[in-house]
């Protein structure tokens, strides 16, 4: 495992201690040394926030270990769990397999913004996270365009351009690029889709469960 320097909050110590340990174990998971290094970059400047974020602002939508300080990682660890099994059931290439590996980690790194000034959800945080992550270095622009594009539209027929929910009339412009964005991801690889699917399913409300740890159900005899 390598070195690894997050920006961490002086104030929650443990929580993030604790969710940049789950993330730096499932970088370690990505094979091509390249694309690991690329994820490795992006970590090192996600917002201190993200650590300890929960999955949703509200709390309403997500199972509950989702929920409360490093809900947000352990969701995302949730993702990669599942998206292996989709990339092990279409017969990904190693490759592919790190490239949707990568994707689902980076994907709500941008939930709040780059800057996590709100503590509300940013509806358009697929595309800001795909702006956001172009300045990091991967020398392989073919791989790196489609970890770019399956974080960017990893919110399926929910992808916007713009937030659809704000209290005032939208331009046709804004509405135009809302529509196209929805589109594009209504159209995806079979990465894009894995990683769709996987932050999809692994969100559920009703789905409870940690990767590694069973649950035990005792049956009345
Ligand atoms: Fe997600």
């Amino acid at each position: 495992m390598r070195e690894f320097q997050a920006k961490e909050l002086p104030e929650f110590p443990e929580a993030t201690t604790e969710s940049i340990r789950l993330i730096q174990e499932n970088i370690e998971r990505i094979v091509s040394e390249d694309i690991k290094d690329f994820t490795y970059q992006a970590f090192s400047e996600v917002d201190p926030r993200f650590w300890v974020a929960p999955a949703s602002s509200t709390g309403k939508y997500h199972p509950a270990e989702d929920n409360g300080e490093g809900g947000l990682v352990r969701h995302v660890v949730k993702a990669e769990a599942v998206v292996e099994q989709f990339a092990r059931r279409d017969g990904f290439t190693q490759r592919e397999l790190d490239i949707a590996i990568s994707a689902i980690l980076l994907h709500d790194t941008c939930k709040n913004g780059v800057v996590w000034e709100s503590k509300n959800t940013d509806y358009s945080h697929g595309i800001i996270a795909a702006k956001w992550l172009e300045k990091f270095e991967l020398n392989d622009p073919g791989a790196k365009g489609e970890i770019i594009n399956a974080v960017r539209y990893h919110m399926g027929q929910w992808s916007y351009a713009v937030s659809p929910y704000e209290d005032r009339p939208y331009s046709k412009q804004e509405m135009a690029n809302n529509l196209s964005e929805v589109i594009r991801a209504l159209h995806p690889s079979r990465v894009e889709r894995a990683v769709q699917d996987a932050d999809y399913w692994s969100s559920r409300q009703s789905m409870s469960f940690f990767p590694g740890v069973s649950v035990e159900i005792h049956h009345d005899l």
